[in-house]
């Protein structure tokens, strides 16, 4: 089969796209898959390349803009091409923490309490509309970006409405979050019906804060797999975990990001549909500890692939 590894494209997340889509594609050619081509998502190109290439399947591989939300996805679906991961409205309701943050309520998935602001809200006195439903620290972010590119923390409340400037230059819609304070962990789920937890990672950044840095620099952050937790805990995050994939209607794989109170209590922040895959990516090291190798993931996303 003629397979593409779509990735990079125009998203601020394009970098850590390059370097999911570079691993995913040798992983998938030292496999066998000798059909297996990179394409660097380039929209006024994108279907002539297609065409050009005769491609059969496209391995999703684009973070963000295009890719994580549902565009590409409809395309595809135009083309009659199938493609891995989740389709067009899990995407587009995944990429949109406001949306998701929506769904979770109505599912009764624990979730931060949180204000939507669009841009429309900026002539209202935010500042004040925060401060009178929130003790700071608050979590300012875009609703729609990744690797947590517009967000910011805030811990004073004078620095509140530069976070809102600044995550309003990545998207018409921001969230302002309440702050959990206790441990990060994330739980990737995989399959379509029939869905699996990996064992949960508990993330320790170094510098404290899980940023863009400690994401993708080696060295800046421990992970510990299997997180330590009791078995109980560890259950019931995965069973969050499992519910927020089912309740935006996941298919394939995504990774959900979850806060852990100090009285052990879950709150779910995001799914990712399209997790990363970069070497020092989380999806990779949960399945390490699963004992499926990177090229077995890959090939059991190309297997999870809906035709
Ligand atoms: N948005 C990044 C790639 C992730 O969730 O891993
Ligand atoms: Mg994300």
């Amino acid at each position: 089969k003629r397979i593409a590894v779509v990735m990079g494209g125009p998203s601020a997340e394009r970098e850590v796209s390059l370097n999911t889509g570079k691993a995913i594609l040798t992983a998938l050619q030292e496999s066998g898959y000798k059909g297996a081509v990179g394409i660097d998502l380039d929209p006024a190109r994108f279907v002539e390349q297609l065409t050009k290439e005769k491609i059969e399947i496209v391995f999703n591989a684009i973070h963000g803009q295009y890719g994580e939300d549902g565009v590409l996805q409809g395309a595809l679906e135009l083309l009659g091409i199938p493609y891995t991961g989740s389709g067009v409205l899990a995407s587009a309701m995944a990429m949109d923490k406001g949306i998701s943050k929506r769904i979770f309520l109505s599912a009764s998935i624990p979730t931060p309490r949180s204000l939507l602001f669009t841009k429309a809200d900026l002539s209202r006195d935010l500042v004040t509309e925060i401060i009178a439903g929130f003790s700071i620290p608050v979590v300012v972010k875009s609703s729609s970006q990744g690797s947590s590119i517009g967000v910011v923390i805030v811990e004073e409340s004078e620095n509140l409405s530069q976070a809102i400037e600044q995550a309003f230059q990545y998207s018409d819609t921001i969230l302002v979050e309440e702050f959990i304070k206790g441990r990060e962990l994330t739980v990737a789920i995989l399959g379509n019906n029939d869905l699996k937890a990996l064992p949960v990672i508990e993330i320790v950044p170094f510098s404290g804060r899980y940023d863009y840095h400690s994401k993708y620099t080696k060295g800046t952050t421990e992970y510990i797999v299997p997180a330590r937790l009791s078995e109980e805990t560890t259950f019931l995050v995965q069973k969050v975990a499992l519910e927020a994939f089912h309740a935006l209607r996941c298919s394939g794989i995504a990774r959900v990001d979850i806060m852990l109170d100090e009285d052990d209590n879950p709150y779910v922040l995001e799914v990712n549909t399209i997790p990363g895959m970069t070497g020092t990516s989380l999806v990779p090291k949960a399945a390490a500890a699963a004992g499926i190798s990177f090229s077995a993931l890959c090939e059991e996303l190309l297997c999870l692939v809906e035709t």
